[in-house]
């Protein structure tokens, strides 16, 4: 693979490969000297047109771990806002020799659109409500830490499956791996596509968690979307809010997943964010070294 653009152009095996290059660099991580100078004469640029806390500090922090050069571009103080073009903008950055640019972008589509006029390896940290790749790879990274593997088990997506391209990428990502996939929201954000990627949809919140493994909870993106098709704040918490009480009546217990920003007590009580059965941290926290193989095996590809 030449660039990181969706889950859609990965196989399962390349997957495996990014998971144990990320075990690697995870117990790297965790010594006291948390640095390797794998990319040392490598340079990235991290180029946000959205906002972002996670993936962007995340992204920073793997490839200063790997030891490469950083820059850093928030396109709300950037030239953008004088007018400049992303091909501008970003020609203008790879002439201070850049290798590999993370970027994060609202229209679908932008990696794929920027892969083929630049010469750099290209990672998506987001492109609109299409895909998030790397948070799909670190969430089922996550499962398969907690669980111990992926494959066979049974994962809902619950929410703004609409607007959100954490759920597209975790779909593929999901599938490739053999887990069973269900989403899990009011109709009106749920895709018309869905049941022709082999995802079942269940409406019903109590049957959809007792179905599952793992409920990974989704924020509704009220910034996506129009407001006729939301249901009011309060009647989605009503439907489909998980707090504990709920968890406590399925008389098992599942996994607990949010890609975050979290909306506390909209999609999630603050019970069940922090509870133990919760990974939301720990997804954080592979975020890291799930980033680094990521970026370590584009890198061995560029031309020195
Ligand atoms: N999960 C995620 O993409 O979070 P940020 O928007 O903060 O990067």
């Amino acid at each position: 693979v030449e660039h990181l653009l969706g889950i859609k152009y990965l196989k399962s095996s390349d997957i495996d490969i990014i998971f144990k290059t990320a075990d690697h660099f995870k117990e790297v991580i965790n010594r006291p000297i948390k640095k390797v100078p794998s990319l040392r004469d490598i340079t990235i640029a991290n180029l946000f047109f959205e906002n972002s806390t996670r993936t962007k500090l995340s992204f920073e922090l793997a490839e200063k771990r790997l030891s490469a050069d950083v820059i850093n571009f928030s396109a709300s103080q950037s030239s953008v806002k004088k007018g400049e073009t992303l091909i501008d903008t970003v020609n203008n950055i790879l002439a201070m020799k850049v290798d590999i640019v993370v970027m994060r972008h609202a229209s679908v589509g932008s990696g794929v659109f920027l892969s083929r006029h630049v010469d750099a390896k290209i990672i998506n940290a987001g492109d609109g409500t299409h895909e998030h790749p790397t948070q799909a790879l670190l969430d089922s990274y996550s499962i398969r830490e907690k669980l111990g593997n992926v494959k066979g088990k049974k994962i809902v997506i619950i929410g703004d499956i609409l607007h959100s391209r954490v759920a597209l990428s975790n779909i593929f990502a999901l599938q490739l791996q053999g887990a069973k996939v269900k989403v899990c929201g009011p109709t009106t954000l749920i895709p018309k596509y869905i049941s022709s990627l082999g995802v079942e949809v269940e409406n019903n919140l109590k049957k959809a968690l007792e179905w599952c493994d793992v409920a990974n909870v989704l924020r509704v993106q009220h910034e996506r979307m129009d407001i006729k098709y939301f249901p009011s704040t309060r009647e989605y918490t009503q439907l489909f809010g998980i707090n504990q009480e709920i968890l406590d009546n399925l008389g098992k217990k599942i996994v607990i997943m949010h890609p975050g920003p979290i909306n506390r007590g909209v999609e999630i009580t603050s019970d069940v964010a922090d509870s133990n059965d919760s990974i939301i941290l720990n997804q954080v926290e592979n975020g890291v070294a799930v980033r680094m193989a990521v970026i370590y095996l584009l890198a061995q590809q560029v031309k020195r």
